[in-house]
């Protein structure tokens, strides 16, 4: 099976930390040259010390907020002036927790914006690029919420279903330019933002003998949580030559936590 990268040159955002530092590693490690985007700089800094290493390449990184269309628009075009983007993969961090109803029309147009604004953005930029490669490969990461709404993350939810239309409906249009477009739906997946959700958690479980983190397991099917390669390691495979034919789909990295079929 060709999972090889070399001469690819890949955008992967959210690549401060998680699975977007664990995606770009992944790839690094099939040859892709990487872009690393975020907005914290001295984390980009060090990671692209770390995935030159790698890959034996100099990659680069931009230091963007997702949340400033205009300045994603600018340095996103910058970089297709000067070379061929074949691989973006779409990610950010997830809306805060909270009840939908609960939610400012602010937190929902931020959401938008993070997730829906940005990918767009990207993908009109790159698309042209990807079309000259004759190679493109828009991977999404959102969440299983795509599939079945999660209790207490109402933004996020909305804004995942969005995602999942978005997606779908761009793999019908790209796919005669041999683009494909997908969705990766993490499980739980031991990252920062995976901590700060089981501490909240145990914070609310003081006084009982309850284990946050064991609650947690006790619903996936595998009875663990996900470490980021595994995550990565299926984004790096839809990036590859072996991923040429799956397009249009959202696929759950969970562990089998999601109860559909
Ligand atoms: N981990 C899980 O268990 C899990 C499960 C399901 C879904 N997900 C989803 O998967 C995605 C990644 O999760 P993760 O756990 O890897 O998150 P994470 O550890 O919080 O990392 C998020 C990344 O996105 C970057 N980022 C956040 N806001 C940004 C902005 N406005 N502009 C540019 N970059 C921004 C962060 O870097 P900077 O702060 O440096 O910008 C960081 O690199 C999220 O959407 C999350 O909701 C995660």
């Amino acid at each position: 099976m060709a999972l090889d990268l070399q001469n690819k040159t890949a955008l992967v955002c959210g690549a401060s930390r998680g699975i977007g530092l664990g995606a770009a590693e992944a790839l690094a490690h099939k040859g892709c040259k990487v872009i690393l985007l975020g907005r914290t700089e001295a984390d980009l800094q060090s990671n692209v010390t770390t995935i030159n290493a790698i890959n034996n390449l100099e990659n680069q990184y931009i230091v963007v907020d997702l949340g400033n269309i205009d300045d994603l628009k600018a340095q996103v075009s910058d970089l297709v002036n000067t070379q061929d983007i074949h691989i973006v993969i779409n990610n950010s961090g997830g809306p805060a927790p909270g009840l939908l109803v609960d939610a400012t029309t602010d937190q929902l147009i931020a959401a938008f914006t993070h997730h829906i604004l940005a990918s767009h953005t990207i993908a009109k930029v790159v698309i042209p690029s990807m079309k000259k490669a004759g190679y493109g490969r828009i991977i999404n990461v959102v969440s299983t919420s795509v599939r079945q709404p999660i209790p207490g993350l109402g933004v996020s939810n909305t804004i995942r279903g969005a995602m999942g239309s978005w997606s779908k409906t761009l793999a019908n249009e790209v796919g005669k330019y041999n683009i494909t477009v997908n969705n990766i739906l993490p499980g739980a997946t031991k990252t920062g933002r995976l901590q700060q959700i089981i501490d909240k958690k145990q914070a609310k479980l003081e006084g009982t003998n309850q284990s946050a983190e064991a609650n947690m397991q006790s619903v996936i099917p595998l009875g663990r949580f996900a470490e980021v390669s595994e995550v990565a390691g299926v984004i790096a495979f839809l990036a590859s030559p072996g991923g040429s034919y799956i397009s249009g789909t959202s696929i759950p990295v969970d562990g089998g936590r999601l109860k559909c079929i």
